[in-house]
């Protein structure tokens, strides 16, 4: 496939190598970040292809009011801010960089895990107020308890591997997951419900689908054992908010550790509320926010746009 790339609109921050690798195959480069929708649309009448990362919404209508575009590179992970099916509709190539920031994202679970264990997150900030509450912060290991993953693709994997070599016994649920490999992984196979049932920590690693809004809910909440713990740093949605800061009040949820919200940025009442509650550990969207994630994302995203561009056939697909 050549779709003759010749210029291409970067309207989201991603790394510096995005827009070097184009200029180095000669295609024209116009950056410009945070447009307002109809600003967005005249860009994009002048370009061949758009990069963004989850802030640019690429909707239907901007879709159908820029016949001239040929392709969207998303720098990340998620295509959940793109309208797939007007993009096939019309022609428009999605293109992605799954696993190019999954190492970030499984390292921020990770830590997200540790912070709920010992509460560095409030431990820390009484420290900043000037007070020393050794007793309030006294926390649990995490050696021994039961971590359950929630969607066991490449990020579930990561994460898994980690908290197993810190003596973690992990059950995983996925329906693509079959009992020998979890066998081969070191994991315990489990059904939803296992997870409901078995685990004192509960990581969520899927897409947002119908299948999996609101997977955590006020019903499957009340299944989980008094204490759980709850980390999402795959989409915001998976995990009913409004259930979880209930049970949180209700002192059934221990704990919870959330990267993304079902609302970015927040405004919502209930959205506030949740992160500004003491057993809540909140970060805004940072599951890939490293340097290293970047810059792969951003190069991986330009490699594939010139190779189906036109332009190389250096790159694989
Ligand atoms: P992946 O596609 O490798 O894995 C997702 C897994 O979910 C798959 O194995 C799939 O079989 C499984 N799954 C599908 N439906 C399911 C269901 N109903 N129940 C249980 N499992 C189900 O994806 P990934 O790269 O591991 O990413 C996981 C999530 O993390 C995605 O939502 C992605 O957008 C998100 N993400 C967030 C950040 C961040 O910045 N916070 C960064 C990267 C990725
Ligand atoms: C992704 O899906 O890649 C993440 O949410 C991170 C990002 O948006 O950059």
């Amino acid at each position: 496939m050549n779709l003759d790339v010749k210029s291409v609109f970067i309207s989201d921050r991603v790394g510096p190598g995005c827009e070097a690798l184009f200029k180095e195959h000669g295609v024209e480069v116009t950056t410009k970040y945070g447009l307002p929708k109809d600003e967005l649309i005249a860009e994009l009448k002048k370009h061949d292809a758009v990069v963004v990362r989850s802030e640019t919404k690429i909707t239907a209508d901007i879709i159908e009011a820029v016949p001239n575009l040929k392709m969207v590179g998303r720098a990340g992970t998620g295509t959940d801010n793109i309208d797939l099916t007007a993009a096939t509709n019309n022609g428009v190539v999605v293109l992605n960089t799954p696993g190019g920031n999954s190492i970030s994202a499984c390292e921020l679970t990770c830590g997200m895990i540790y912070a709920l264990s010992r509460n560095i997150v409030p431990a820390g900030q009484s420290m900043k107020e000037g007070r020393w509450d050794r007793k309030l912060y006294s926390g649990f290991e995490l050696y021994g308890k039961t971590l359950g993953v929630v969607g066991f693709g490449r990020i579930g994997r990561e994460v898994a591997q980690r908290m197993l070599a810190c003596g973690m016994k992990v059950v995983a649920y996925d329906p693509f997951l079959t009992r020998d490999e979890a066998k081969r992984l070191g994991v315990e196979f489990g059904h939803i419900d296992d997870i409901w049932k078995l685990s004192d920590m509960i990581t969520f690693h899927t897409p947002l689908m119908p299948e999996t809004k609101n997977l955590l809910n006020k019903d499957t909440l009340a299944r989980c054992k008094k204490g759980v713990y709850v980390v999402n740093v795959a989409r915001g949605g998976i995990v009913d908010e409004q259930a979880l800061l209930d049970s949180l009040k209700a002192g059934h949820c221990g704990g919870a550790a959330l990267d993304v919200f079902s609302e970015e940025p927040i405004t919502s009442a209930h959205l506030l509320e949740l992160v500004k509650h003491s057993r809540v550990v909140a970060t805004p969207h940072l599951g890939a926010s490293t340097a290293e994630a970047q810059e792969r994302v951003a190069v991986e995203i330009a490699e594939q746009m010139l190779v189906l561009g036109g332009h190389t056939n250096r790159y694989p697909l």
